[in-house]
């Protein structure tokens, strides 16, 4: 299978490659254009920023983009994700970006030759998020071996967090978990809020992902902002050069303060930019037969 499917397969030397085509796009110094491809964006999911910035990342590259409302579309006359896959490979595509509910969606689609490109899968892995939050990182500090990075929220049903410890712990990172224990499903070492905010480079805030939710959650969500929220208070008492992400949507005044989101600490604006320049490498990695 042609694409990009989870960063768990990929070599950390072949993830810095990615890193720098990303920056070489970012600063201007790739113009790389691919004329007469076309590509689709087939979500299943809702999104804002993983599927806009992939468009907005093929418009980039000069490649024609075909959006994809799975609602008007045959879905809801029984066809498969397969026969609606292999419908746009049949149309000429040359490459597709799927969002899907169903963790390893991409393992019933062997059969498909055009390059797929995972915009998330489930609660499994999101590998353009976990590109993108490794590029801010990049940026921001100039290496990984070392920084401590703390995810704070609903760990259990994220794929950011998934495939983000994975691969930040390969790259040498101290990662950490937070948040309510009822999402604490154990993939890393648990800190508290003030260990967390205290020790860690990167403090990344997750939404509380209520759609994904078997059971109510416990709390309410002010009482979440309490003690999980990153308030003005908790951001005082963080290092000084540690910053603050989060994959997006926001929900304001429930894990981050509405004065925080933007504050000078706060880089989650830049992870939406980088996120571009990732896929736009991505993309023109896969299209060269080098990823
Ligand atoms: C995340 C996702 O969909 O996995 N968002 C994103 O792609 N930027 C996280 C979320 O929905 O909370």
């Amino acid at each position: 299978m042609r694409g990009l499917f989870t960063l768990q397969t990929l070599s950390t030397q072949k993830i810095q490659e990615i890193i720098d085509l990303a920056l070489a796009f970012k600063g201007g110094k790739s113009s790389k254009k691919y004329p007469g491809k076309k590509m689709a964006t087939l979500f299943f999911e809702n999104s804002t920023r993983t599927q806009y910035s992939f468009q907005t990342a093929m418009i980039n590259l000069g490649i024609s983009v075909i959006g994809f409302n799975a609602s008007a579309s045959s879905v809801n006359k029984g066809e498969t994700l397969y026969d609606t896959v292999r419908t746009f490979e049949s149309l000429g595509m040359d490459g597709v970006v799927i969002r899907h509910s169903k963790d390893d969606y991409y393992k019933e689609l062997e059969n498909i030759k055009m390059p797929i490109f995972n915009g998330g899968d489930g609660a499994a892995n999101h590998p353009t998020q976990s590109l993108l939050d490794l590029m801010t990182i990049y940026e921001e500090y100039g290496h990984f071996a070392g920084l401590k990075v703390c995810m704070i929220g609903d760990i259990s049903h994220s794929r950011v967090a998934h495939g983000d410890l994975e691969i930040m712990k390969r790259l040498g990172m101290e990662v950490y978990i937070s948040g309510p224990s009822e999402f604490n499903d154990g993939c890393a070492p648990y800190l508290t809020m003030d260990e967390a905010i205290e020790k860690c480079d990167v403090i990344m805030l997750l939404r509380v992902q209520f759609e994904r939710h078997q059971e109510k959650m416990k709390m309410t969500v002010s009482e979440y902002h309490k003690l999980y929220g990153l308030t003005e208070e908790r951001v005082n008492k963080m290092k000084k050069n540690a910053i603050i992400m989060h994959p997006a949507p926001i929900n304001r005044g429930v894990e981050i303060a509405d004065s925080v989101a933007e504050c000078e600490k706060s880089r989650i604006y830049k992870q939406m930019t980088n996120g571009v320049f990732v896929r736009m490498a991505v993309i023109s990695m896969v299209l060269d037969g080098n990823l």
